[in-house]
């Protein structure tokens, strides 16, 4: 079930059997010469999607723009910076807690996202705490709580993925990664011959730096290994261990 593909009635109707939803949040970037700019938004939104459609638990719109300013030297990146990115977590955070919603499971694509990811959660706690929502002025024990998972560590998903890809997985543009959106979206597949073979290794500082040590914007990676089929397997797996977890997650 999608948030976006619902209407308010059935919002209602479904707020009557669970107070849960899952938040695909992730980044516009480069993701090296065969990888899409949406591949981090994508590839949560994608299993997501499956695992909504799986089970009927319900997906949020995917937060698509994210932490990208080491990718700012590439054509096509967006960033946010990240004061925007907690307000703008704050504000959905709100409005789905005006709703009923007191379990937001944000569902993220992308490494960089994680330490704003958190500092939003205090964010939320901060205001959902101090503005009294939900009638518990006093209480420093809000009815909202947020977790969040990055897809490729659901349990047995970083198995699956070093299983499929044991050289050239690397840590930015993975054929992992690559694979879950050629699978979603078979037509935007480029294959595109890489040099070197694997990517360079090295550490992350600003845009023209990174540009420098990794100029096609690859990171120990060679996602010409990405494949529709490796993408399927990827997703099946993913979207199975997501309902799990979220299934705990909403009970909790
Ligand atoms: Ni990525």
């Amino acid at each position: 079930m999608q948030l976006h593909l619902s209407s308010w009635p059935e919002i209602d109707k479904y707020l009557e059997t669970s107070k849960a939803i899952v938040i695909p949040i992730g980044s516009t970037e480069q993701h090296g010469p065969n990888g899409l700019l949406g591949t981090d938004a994508l590839c949560p939104e994608i299993i997501a999607r499956k695992a909504g459609d799986d089970s009927g638990i319900l997906i949020a719109p995917t937060f698509n723009v994210g932490q990208a300013q080491h990718h700012m030297a590439f054509s096509g990146t967006i960033t946010l910076r990240p004061s925007t990115m907690i307000a703008a977590m704050l504000d959905w955070a709100q409005s789905l807690a005006r709703h009923g919603f007191e379990r937001l499971y944000w569902f993220n694509g992308h490494g960089g996202n994680i330490s704003t990811i958190n500092a939003a959660f205090s964010e939320i706690y901060h205001g959902i705490t101090f503005s009294g929502d939900g009638d518990r002025a006093g209480s420093n024990h809000p009815p909202l709580r947020c977790t969040l998972r990055n897809w490729w560590e659901l349990p047995g998903v970083g198995d699956l993925c070093r299983q499929l890809f044991p050289v050239g997985e690397g840590s930015h543009a993975t054929p992992s990664e690559v694979s879950v959106t050629y699978y979603g979206y078979p037509d935007a597949q480029k294959r595109v011959e890489m040099t070197p073979k694997i990517a360079p290794n090295g550490p992350i500082y600003d845009a023209e730096d990174y540009r420098r040590r990794f100029p096609d914007g690859r990171i120990g990676s060679d996602p010409s290994q990405a494949s529709v089929e490796a993408g399927e397997k990827i997703v099946n797996a993913a979207a199975k261990a997501l309902i799990a977890e979220f299934k705990q997650f909403a009970a909790s």
